[in-house]
């Protein structure tokens, strides 16, 4: 079989690994259909992630197709057509039981393309397949679901719920990449007043708009405290989002929140901030962070089954899965193509039957 391979800061190849095995009766085989490309492999690949040793294959999002069950797996049969999600839960550790997978002990939480091999293959073990791994329903293509592996649930969980997104809010989401703008889209399941989106592309600032943003706002042309006191009566948004990871932002984020406000931090800081309690200990105000659980998965997966929540407009890019290298490209110089998920799909699942099914019953 083949996979991406991480050699080292810079260095991926696709090339041809050993083929994968059984190992423990909890494990499961998935050949993979369709698979993505994360901002976080990027780091990986700048050798930001130095967990990451080299030899090991990237990735850690997937809809594949089970090919075989350890003896202990048993709400999975080879043929089902499975979900597998950026976090892997055992299940049994206290930090599983308790709805906290993201932070497993027990050989779980985000291991895929990190601690063991990941998705960006034809086929992958699964460990833990039983409580980390979700059915897909029929009626449901590949993409639809894709990006319920990662981007869906950390905006989810890590945005809207953390930052305690309620009906009539104002919010403001300072970067609309990816992960912003699923938060913009999933912030919308709780009917916020005002939407504002922060960001200093305008490309990305108009994706913000066609996502749900009422405003949007450029950071690097215009005072964007200034702009959101105007918007916000001079007191500031309920919650703001911070979707980038970087210091300017973390610390722009705490001076958008009126009093009592709320920070939600998504990004993926490498470097410290500031955090300004000479200023911010009188404002009761309050700053979450936190690492996706992705216990929201299955929520989610039910508001696209019903049609609340429609992921397709992420897909900006779509390849073969054994073009990966290309779509790496593609993926990491997205100021020039305006690429926000890639596609990669196995050339033998390019059409499954039932997504062509439920295009044409679609019309
Ligand atoms: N907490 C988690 O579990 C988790 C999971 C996945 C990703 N992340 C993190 O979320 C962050 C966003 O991910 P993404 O994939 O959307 O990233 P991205 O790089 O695609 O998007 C970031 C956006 O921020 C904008 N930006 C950059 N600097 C800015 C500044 N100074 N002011 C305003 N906007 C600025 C960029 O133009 C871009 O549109 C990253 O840090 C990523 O590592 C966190
Ligand atoms: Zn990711
Ligand atoms: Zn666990």
């Amino acid at each position: 079989m083949k996979g991406l391979v991480y050699h080292g800061p810079g260095q991926r190849a696709w090339e041809a690994v050993p083929d994968r095995r059984i190992d423990q009766p909890t494990d499961a085989i998935v050949r993979i259909d369709t698979s993505t490309i994360c901002g976080t492999d990027l780091h990986i690949l700048k050798g930001d992630v130095p967990a990451v040793k080299p030899g090991t294959i990237l990735g850690h999002e997937a809809v594949g197709t089970v090919v075989e069950v350890g003896a202990a797996v048993t709400t999975i049969k080879p043929g089902d057509r499975v979900l597998v999600s950026c976090i892997t839960s055992c299940g049994r550790c206290r930090f599983c039981k308790e709805g906290h997978p993201g932070q497993c002990t027990g050989g779980g939480g985000w291991i895929f393309g990190h601690l063991i091999d990941g998705l960006q293959a034809e086929f992958a073990r699964v460990p833990f397949a039983d409580t980390s791994v979700y059915k897909v329903p029929d009626a449901l293509s590949d993409e639809q679901v894709l990006f319920l592996a990662d981007i869906l649930p950390t905006a989810f969980e890590v945005g809207v719920l953390n930052g305690g997104v309620t009906p009539g809010d104002s919010l403001a989401v300072v970067g609309v990449g990816p992960i912003g703008l699923a938060t913009i889209m999933t912030a919308r399941l709780y009917s916020p007043a005002q939407i504002i989106a922060i960001d200093l592309a305008n490309a990305r600032l108009e994706r913000a708009l066609e996502f749900g943003a009422d405003v949007a706002i450029n950071s690097g042309t215009t005072d964007a405290v200034a702009e959101v006191m105007k918007l916000t009566g001079g007191l500031g948004v309920d919650v703001a989002v911070e979707a980038v990871g970087v210091p300017q932002t973390f610390e722009l984020c705490t001076e958008l929140i009126r009093p009592a406000g709320r920070v939600a931090n998504i990004g993926v800081h490498g470097h410290p901030a500031t955090l300004h309690l000479e200023k911010l200990w009188i404002r009761d105000v309050t700053v979450t962070t936190g690492l996706v659980d992705a216990v929201t998965t299955a929520t989610l997966l039910r508001l696209i089954e019903g049609g609340r929540l429609d992921p397709s407009p992420f897909a900006t890019h779509r390849f073969r899965l054994d073009e990966t290298e290309q779509a790496y490209d593609v993926f990491a110089d997205a100021a020039t193509t305006q690429a926000l998920k890639v596609v990669l799909t196995a050339p033998s699942v390019e059409a499954p039957p039932r997504a062509r099914e439920a295009a044409v019953a679609a019309g």
